[in-house]
C-alpha cells in the first residue's frame, strides 16, 4: 500500500467543490486515512513548496496557498502516487485530460484546485507534514 497527500486548494474551498472532489477521489478507489481543514501560514506554505523556492511563481504560489482555508487528505491505495496524479490531471488545466479534477475545477495554472504528491518519497514526507503517526494509525486500524 502506498500513501499520497492531496490538498483541496483555497480556490476549490471558495468555489464550494470540496465535496465533489472528495467524491471523485473515493470513486477512484482511494481510501481516506486522514482529513482536515486548516489555514496555512506563510511559513507553512513556504516550507511545503520549498522545492520551488527559486521559481518565478514561488511568491505568488505561497500567497495563494494561504489566501483561505485548505482541506488536506492522506490517501492510501496501491500505486497511490501515480494514480492520484492521473486523477488530478496536468498542472495547467488547458492541458489536463477530460474527466480529471483539474479539467473540471481548475481555473488556471496557478489556481488549479488540487495538489498531489509527485513521488513515493514525497508522498510519505507530505503525509507526515500534516498528520502525526498517531492520527494516521487511529484512522487505519
Ligand atoms: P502541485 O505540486 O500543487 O500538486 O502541482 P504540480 O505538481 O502539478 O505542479 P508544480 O510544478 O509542483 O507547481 C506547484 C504549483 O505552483 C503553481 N504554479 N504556478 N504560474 C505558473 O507558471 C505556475 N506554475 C506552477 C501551481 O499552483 C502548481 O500546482
Ligand atoms: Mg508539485
Amino acid at each position: 500500500m502506498e500513501r499520497t497527500l492531496a490538498i483541496c486548494k483555497p480556490d476549490a474551498v471558495r468555489k464550494n467543490v470540496v465535496g465533489e472532489i472528495i467524491t471523485m477521489i473515493s470513486n477512484a478507489g482511494f481510501k481516506i486515512i486522514g482529513l482536515k481543514m486548516l489555514r496555512l501560514t506563510k511559513e507553512q506554505a513556504g516550507a511545503f513548496y520549498a522545492v520551488h523556492k527559486e521559481r518565478p511563481f514561488y511568491e505568488e504560489l505561497v500567497e495563494f496557498m494561504c489566501s483561505g482555508p485548505v482541506v488536506v487528505l492522506a490517501l492510501e491505495k496501491e500505486n497511490a502516487v501515480a494514480d492520484y496524479r492521473t486523477l488530478i490531471g496536468a498542472t495547467d488545466p488547458a492541458e489536463a485530460a477530460e474527466g480529471t479534477i483539474r479539467k473540471r475545477f481548475a481555473a488556471s495554472k496557478g489556481e488549479n484546485a488540487v495538489h498531489g504528491s509527485d513521488s513515493v518519497e514525497n508522498g510519505k514526507y507530505e503525509v507526515a507534514f500534516f498528520f502525526s503517526e498517531a492520527e494516521i494509525a487511529a484512522n487505519v486500524r
